[in-house]
């Protein structure tokens, strides 16, 4: 492993040394500028944007260019794409790279959504070896010339008799890639059980050349630190377990430096901090409505385990302003402690395994057929992460 005596060697992605090797796994409707100058309020990382598709990017639309938008301080600015057609793919990375609008490119291949795996999109595209690695082989070519770094975000396979993850790290490798990650479940876990951290093992042992990166069910530093241990990867990316928690980045920090101090932060301190997120939501929108509206969904995150009555936490989910953000912040009990466990452990999205979704006849083979591929073309219009 990398972690020697608790000090954790930094991540190299290609040109870029990330200090502490911890990866803001990228969340549709989370990981925006804002939630993303919050977490490197409290720690240190490489914190990637929203997905954005190829195809928004290359029609420029509006939407998909704020998304690929950084604050002038964020270092790394690192944009995640998410294609299904070479060429496109190859097109948006280059607007990206070229344009200087990030500095590193994650390619995603992880989305378990029925509407995407249905048409042979996200977490089942893979499957499809050759096309899979002409997406990569675009994406590293366009971005090349530019001197920025590709990386793939995967999970297992389709299903348990369907793994690709393995023969994909490979392939990745020799395309050019500067990192693989695994989400170590497949599309029929969704997200459901436990992460197999296992199978990031067998990656590690696999991908030789460029670093691995374990994804999975990191609620704790102390998680951080097992995965490391367990599975011999080069970093970790941490996803739900930082929803309402963006001070698990200085636990993180701490953590990797060997520290064996945590954050156990008070409501007062938690409340303060809704309401910055609250301040940067409406900076980020440029519109305190809409600001308020995306605020509300990390609301029940950040007040898991605390003292906090139903009426309350109702008021809090409808905020409208930041007026009334301060005014229902200050009714709570400020003075109530760390509730210790109660704040701890899994949040965010779950769910029960589900047989996925695909195309008829996707698994009779590896080749892609003329029928899938125009079907693909519409897993793409359909895609909202991961
Ligand atoms: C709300 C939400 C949105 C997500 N959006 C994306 C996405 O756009 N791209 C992606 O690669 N993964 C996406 N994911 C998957 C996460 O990046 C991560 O792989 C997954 O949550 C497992 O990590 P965790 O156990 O640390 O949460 C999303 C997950 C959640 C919960």
């Amino acid at each position: 492993m990398s972690v020697t005596e608790g000090i954790a060697a930094p991540l190299r992605i290609g040109p870029h040394t990330v200090e502490t090797p911890v990866v803001l796994a990228p969340m549709a409707g989370v990981t925006n500028a804002a939630f993303r100058r919050l977490c490197r309020e409290h720690g240190a990382g490489l914190y990637v944007a929203e997905m954005v598709t190829s195809r928004a990017l290359v029609e420029r639309n509006e939407e998909a260019l704020r998304i690929v938008t950084f604050d002038p301080d964020e270092q790394v600015r690192s944009a995640q794409v998410y294609g299904v057609d070479p060429a496109t793919v190859g097109a948006a990375v280059k607007i990206i790279a070229g344009e200087e609008r990030a500095d590193h490119v994650d390619l995603n291949f992880g989305c378990p959504v029925p509407k995407v795996t249905r048409k042979g999109g996200g977490a089942v595209l893979p499957w499809k070896r050759e096309l899979f690695t002409r997406i990569v082989s675009a994406a590293v070519d366009a971005a090349a010339p530019y001197g920025v770094p590709v990386t793939i975000k995967m999970r297992k396979g389709i299903d348990a008799d369907h793994l690709t993850y393995l023969e994909a790290g490979l392939i990745a490798q020799e395309a050019g890639v500067a990192a693989v990650a695994l989400h170590a479940r497949t599309a029929a876990d969704y997200y459901s059980g436990q992460a197999d951290w296992d199978a990031i093992r067998q990656l590690k042992e696999t991908v030789t050349r460029i670093p691995v990166l374990g994804n999975g069910d990191i609620w704790s530093a102390e998680d951080a630190l097992e995965m490391m241990r367990q599975t011999g990867c080069d970093g970790v990316v941490v996803g739900r377990g930082c929803q309402g928690r963006p001070w698990l980045f200085a636990d993180l920090a701490a953590a990797f430096a060997g520290r064996p101090e945590r954050v156990q932060p008070g409501l007062r301190e938690v409340a303060e901090t809704i309401y910055r997120h609250g301040e940067l939501m409406v900076e980020f929108f440029a519109d305190e409505s809409k600001g308020m509206r995306e605020l509300r969904k990390h609301m029940a995150w950040y007040l898991k385990g605390y003292p906090v009555g139903g009426d309350a936490r109702r008021s809090l989910a409808m905020v409208s302003t930041l007026g009334e953000l301060t005014e229902r912040l200050g009714a709570l009990d400020l003075d109530a402690p760390y509730p210790g466990e109660a704040a701890e452990g899994q949040r965010g999205r779950q769910g029960t395994p589900k047989r996925p979704h695909l195309p008829d006849g996707w698994l009779d083979s590896r080749e892609l057929d003329e029928n899938h591929r125009r079907r693909l073309q519409e897993a793409e219009l359909a895609v909202s992460g991961g």
